[in-house]
């Protein structure tokens, strides 16, 4: 598919994305999703000698014109879950989804937001789109970004299974806020950033490819492996990008290719990376230099992949 296609065309060509819902009586009903664009957080702007001059970012592959192919998901086992949303297996269901989506997309998740508080997936969306380039290499396909607004009392159907009610509550009492950051106070102003807008019927999700498990842990980590991460994080910085949110569990083993479609060759790495990274909820876009950003995430790496071998406290969602 790749060969032909854009790694992110599905997100311009299907214009509708549906999920089985439940109304207030309990009654079966598809909730329809249409093609959303995602809001980028502040730049993260520095001066000399931060600022980096290199010319880094690859060019965005061209993007096809506006398609209205229609995908019809069914929502399988929760995968995971942050900040931001909750992670649930995805399968086309053959009724509803247009015959060229059934016959090209890999096996795909749904990150879904909690009710209210689509911002973080908002930014999630910005950032997949922004790196184009790299999805399929360090970070995965992401097939479209798409929101709803629920009439009143509808709830999505795995909404009602009662772990993930609980998520929802929990989250609910912690309603997303941005991080904050301090500004560098010699830095260019970042004068066109985009605010979000919270409406609290609206849900948002996000289509990606799914990917493999975590990194091991209690075992020792080869030298080879120990590089890779450091260079997922290094196309990162050649797309200009820092995520603000070097965790365990952002890291995730690239796809098994079949039934996944396989990894593409990195561009600045020359060969196919075996891990990905996700969620970049708190993503910056940065004039830092590549020197900057080895240095800014040698100590958050260090903190997960020392720890990881002596079974320290790791657990998806702590902080590291
Ligand atoms: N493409 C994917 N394939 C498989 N699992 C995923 C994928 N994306 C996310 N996950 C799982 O869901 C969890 C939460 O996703 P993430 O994008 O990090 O959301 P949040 O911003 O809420 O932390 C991840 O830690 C991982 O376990
Ligand atoms: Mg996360």
């Amino acid at each position: 598919m790749d060969v032909h296609i854009p790694p992110n065309a599905f997100s311009k060509i299907a214009q509708t994305v549906t999920l089985g819902g439940r109304n207030e009586t309990g009654e079966l009903q598809t909730v329809l999703f249409q093609r959303a664009t995602g809001a980028r957080n502040p730049k993260l702007l520095f001066g000399s000698p931060i600022a980096g001059t290199e010319e880094t970012r690859l060019p965005c592959h061209p993007q096809p014109s506006l398609g209205n192919l229609d995908l019809n998901l069914s929502l399988g086992a929760k995968l995971g879950r942050g900040s931001s949303g909750i992670v649930f297996e995805a399968t086309m269901a053959r009724e509803g989804t247009s015959e060229e989506l059934l016959s090209s997309l890999p096996p795909l998740v749904v990150k879904i937001s909690y009710l209210g508080i689509r911002a973080g997936v908002a930014h999630d969306a910005y950032y997949y789109d922004f790196m184009q380039a790299i999805q399929g290499v360090s970070i995965p396909r992401c097939f479209g970004y798409f929101d709803a607004q629920l009439p009143t009392g509808t709830r999505l159907v795995h909404w009602t299974d009662d772990d993930v009610l609980a998520d929802i509550d929990n989250i609910r009492t912690h309603p997303y806020t941005d991080m904050q950051y301090e500004e560098p106070t010699d830095a260019p102003e970042d004068l066109d950033f985009q605010q979000f807008d919270e409406s609290r019927c609206f849900v948002s999700i996000l289509v990606l490819e799914r990917l493999g498990g975590f990194l091991p842990i209690g075992e020792p980590l080869s030298d080879s492996l120990l590089q890779d991460i450091d260079d997922l994080y290094d196309d990162l910085a050649h797309m200009r990008v820092w995520t603000s949110d070097i965790r365990y569990a952002n890291i995730l083993r690239a796809p098994q290719a079949p039934p996944g479609l396989p990894g593409r060759v990195c561009p600045f790495h020359k060969r196919a990376h075996e891990w990905r990274l996700v969620d970049f909820e708190h993503g910056r876009e940065t004039n830092a230099s590549l020197h900057w950003h080895k240095a800014f995430r040698a100590g958050w790496l260090r903190r997960i992949l020392n720890n990881l071998p002596l079974v320290f406290y790791v657990n998806p969602d702590s902080d590291i």
